[in-house]
């Protein structure tokens, strides 16, 4: 590829072009098998991958437009929403009145809950108050970055509530303090992303109905499995729509329903409810463009991947899943308690979902240098920073797939955590932590960016390098300003065209 980028003066044979692109994701990390604990989603399950991609290909060119031309998309999109519903409190047996939609993941779905809720508000027609001022978006601290970017887009301010340093969650009297006549909706997770962790959603949702605003429940990571735990016989605390007070519901297919990326459901109570959700716009000489989310033209592709997934898998497919994660859970956990050292999160009680979070005490222990050692053996835990008085920890989304393959933990952190020890923390060095500490987010400009991933050996093909324990004691010294502004500016400099 030289000249003109993907494009070449006349056409590779297909062979070629496949052969490339194997080359290329010879760089990644793997996405099956169940050692990479972040990012991917490996249900294990032989013969899905092949059925979700015939499926994608049967309607890659499919365009959900205009439903009522490719009424395909529409009965499926129907039909996933309605699984997704009957597990979470809707359809024939719940609150009858449930509607929603697919959109493209997570971020998108959370962007429009809180676009309905920020509407409702500001239409003469609706019957909720209008706004004076900025609207205001409450959510505990925990809650997905992703709703800082809906606040960030629709210009709505994110009011962040504390969570306790010992339960992860947040006390419903604060999100009650917090809640003003400004405040278009409230959030929470079940199960957060970070921790694992379930909101005491109940609690939540009743102070918000008292005071007339909307609630969100963002179980975009683990509300679809956190159905299938619970019938397993795991205490999970109610959070769909059969809590009084809960308005709206994300739900990622693209993650625990093991359906290719670009696949999720945003729910609402009732019709009313997502009425703002709607975008239509007739006055201009084109066709009128109505559209339920950010996307006008929306990919058949991932919808019929995940409608085909839903059908193969099954309640009972996803039950054995939960099952098989549930295990895989355990077993992490308990290995992480053998270790000394390591305490899992939350402190008050270890893992609460699919999620095994850890952080350690020992100051001879450096998390940062034990993930880039497990990342050694093959295994890919996620750091997570410092933040606030919530210390630096270690996350690992677990997935069916991990089944497979946790026996082989247990050793491998043992041994890990005995080769991190002997290497002891990584050493900042004194000019590094300078410009951190001294520069401001305008200072970190294209050509600082530049320099200093000189400095760290990063960019190329694989930008980042094998041990990154010195990147992430870096990053998490700066402050949040400088850590956004500097790792913003990183992904900007990768992301310049190739010729
Ligand atoms: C709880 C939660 N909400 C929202 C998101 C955002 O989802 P996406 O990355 O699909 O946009 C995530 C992603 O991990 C999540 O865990």
């Amino acid at each position: 590829m030289t000249g003109w980028g993907a494009l070449p003066q006349q056409g590779v044979p297909a062979e070629q072009v496949l052969a490339e692109i194997a080359g290329l994701r010879e760089a990644d990390l793997p996405t099956h098998g169940g050692t990479l604990f972040a990012y991917v989603y490996d249900p294990g399950v032989s013969g899905l991958d092949d059925l979700a991609a015939s499926a994608y290909a049967l309607s890659a060119h499919v365009n959900g437009l205009n439903p009522t031309v490719f009424p395909s998309l529409l009965a499926m999109e129907n039909a996933l929403v309605g699984a997704v519903a009957s597990r979470l409190g809707g359809g024939p047996d719940g609150v009858g009145s449930v509607v929603g939609n697919l959109t493209s993941g997570g971020t998108e779905s959370l962007l429009l809950a809180v676009k309905a809720a920020r509407d409702a508000r500001a239409m003469p027609w609706s019957p909720e108050p209008a706004v004076s001022g900025e609207p205001e978006l409450v959510v505990p601290v925990t809650a997905h970055a992703a709703f800082a970017k809906a606040a960030s887009y629709l210009k709505v301010r994110l009011v962040p509530v504390p969570v306790s340093p010992a339960t992860l969650r947040p006390d419903p009297a604060a999100i009650a303090k917090a809640i003003t006549e400004r405040t278009v909706l409230v959030a929470c997770s079940a199960p957060s992303y970070a921790h694992g962790v379930v909101d005491p959603v109940e609690a939540i949702a009743a102070v918000a109905a008292e005071r007339g605003v909307r609630c969100h429940v963002d179980a975009c990571f683990g509300g679809w499995v956190l159905p299938y735990l619970r019938r397993l016989g795991v205490g999970v605390p109610p959070f769909d729509f059969a809590v009084p007070g809960v308005t709206s519901i994300s739900v990622d297919l693209h993650k625990y329903a093991y359906c290719p990326k670009g696949t999720s459901v945003l729910l609402h109570r009732d019709e009313a409810l997502r009425a703002p959700q709607y975008f239509a716009y007739a006055d201009w000489p084109g066709y009128t463009m109505v559209n339920p989310t950010v996307a006008s033209t929306r990919p058949g592709g991932p919808i019929a991947a995940a409608y085909a997934t839903m059908r193969f898998l099954g309640d009972d497919g996803y039950e054995r899943l939960a099952r098989e994660t549930l295990g895989a859970v355990r077993l992490l956990a308990q290995a992480v308690s053998d270790v000394d050292g390591l305490r899992l999160l939350p402190a008050s009680g270890g893992p609460e979902s699919t999620v095994v979070c850890f952080a350690s005490d020992d100051p001879e222990l450096d998390l940062f240098v034990l993930v880039d050692e497990l990342s050694a053996r093959g295994w890919y835990a996620q750091p997570q920073l410092a933040y606030g008085d919530l210390p630096r920890s270690v996350h690992l989304t677990v997935t069916a797939a991990v089944a497979t393959r946790v026996g082989d933990f247990d050793a491998v952190l043992r041994e890990s955590v005995a080769a991190a020890r002997a290497l002891g923390p990584v050493h900042v060095p004194g000019e590094l932590v300078s410009v951190v500490a001294n520069l401001t987010p305008a200072q970190f400009t294209a050509s600082l960016v530049d320099s200093m991933s000189a400095a760290l050996g990063l960019g190329g093909r694989n930008p980042l390098p094998d041990r990154q324990a010195m990147i992430n004691a870096l990053v998490e010294l700066a402050p949040v300003p400088v850590r956004e502004a500097m790792l913003a500016g990183f992904l900007s400099s990768l992301q310049r065209p190739t010729y």
